[in-house]
């Protein structure tokens, strides 16, 4: 679909990706933008700088994909709807039915409403969680569902959810299956933080970085900002009812991410190894071609770039947050 003279519905909005997404969005010649999220991660922060766009707003009724009366009114007129709404990994674990209200019927309110609402095209954030371990690599988009977490059931649910609505509505829809999305806006004070976070959290503290295992699990890191175009890709794309990796296809250890990270912040820490805890997945990357050759997808930020870009943010907004008036 073209996005000139568009309206766009970004549910999850003021989150982590879905930021991005606005901003990226902002950079076209579309209609209007508007954020529908119930704040509960998400922070009006994120979009303080879309938000001084007059084609930018947040949908003050409420936005919450659980109130679908209130959903069904936010997509009234819009083209396109992104879903980035959803409880966590480890929100899922502490909480599965929570992670079954939101992810899974909140998915379906969304999807309902879209078809209600004549929806253009809805882009369906789901994750690399749906495949589990990996038995072969890179992962390709047909690698078996290996998942073990509610998280991951939930994501699986919600293609497939997806899948329903288009075969029985008619809805065009994309489903990006993310690898590991770090970069500038990604939560490091709330309950639920990634590695990149509690390894720099270590070394702000002047201790030593800890590692679980003998850090050779590796990952497919993508920097935030190429996630956020990928989306843009894909509801640009023309096809529908198809599920895209988004990642490099480089493959990063954790003993090599906490190496780099030691690198950018000049510390002379040296890192601790401790047995493993709990771990959801020791090796993950994932095939980029499908996205390449059908999205257009291309990630450009390299690791180290990414990296240092988004440990600029961190401590500019740790100043900030530490001169705020209490
Ligand atoms: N960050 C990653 O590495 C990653 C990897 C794979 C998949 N994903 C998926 O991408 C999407 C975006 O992830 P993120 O990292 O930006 O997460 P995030 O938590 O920063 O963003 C999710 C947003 O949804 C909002 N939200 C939660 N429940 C809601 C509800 N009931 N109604 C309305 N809004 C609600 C939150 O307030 C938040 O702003 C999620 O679906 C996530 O599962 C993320």
């Amino acid at each position: 679909m073209e996005l000139k003279g568009k309206r766009f519905l970004v549910i999850g909005g003021a989150g982590f990706i879905g930021s991005h997404t606005v901003d990226e969005l902002l950079k076209e010649d579309v209609k209007e933008v508007i954020v529908y999220d119930n704040f509960c991660r998400g922070n009006p922060q994120n979009l303080q700088q879309a938000l001084q766009d007059p084609r930018c707003r947040i949908y003050d009724v409420g936005g919450d994909i659980l109130q679908s009366d209130i959903l069904q009114s936010a997509m009234k007129g819009i083209d396109g709807v992104f879903h980035f709404a959803a409880l966590w990994l480890l929100q899922c674990y502490e909480y599965p039915r929570a992670a079954f209200n939101v992810n899974i019927a909140g998915t379906f309110n969304v999807l309902e409403a879209c078809v209600q609402q004549n929806v253009k095209r809805l882009v369906f954030s789901s994750s690399a969680s749906v495949y589990g371990d990996a038995i072969c690599e890179p992962i390709d988009e047909s690698h078996p569902f290996r998942n073990t977490t509610f998280y991951g059931a939930t994501k699986i649910a919600g293609e497939q959810m997806c899948r329903a609505f288009y075969h029985r509505y008619g809805l065009p829809y994309v489903g990006l299956r993310y690898m590991n999305v770090y970069g500038p806006r990604q939560d490091y004070k709330g309950a639920y933080i990634a590695v990149i976070m509690k390894i720099l959290d270590r070394l702000d503290q002047g201790l030593d970085p800890i590692v679980y295992g003998d850090g050779s699990q590796s990952y497919d890191f993508i920097y935030v900002q190429d996630c956020a175009k990928a989306n843009l890709c894909a509801m640009k794309a023309q096809t529908t009812d198809e599920f895209y990796n988004v990642g490099t296809g480089i493959k990063t250890s954790i003993k090599e991410l906490t190496q780099l990270l030691l690198q950018l912040t000049s510390s002379n820490a040296s890192i601790q190894y401790k047995k493993a805890g709990l771990t959801f997945v020791k090796n993950r990357v994932g095939c980029p071609k499908k996205a390449q050759r059908e999205l257009g997808f291309r990630y450009s930020v390299p690791l180290p770039e990414g990296l240092k870009k988004l440990i600029q943010w961190r401590r500019q907004d740790q100043k900030q947050t530490t001169t705020l008036p209490s």
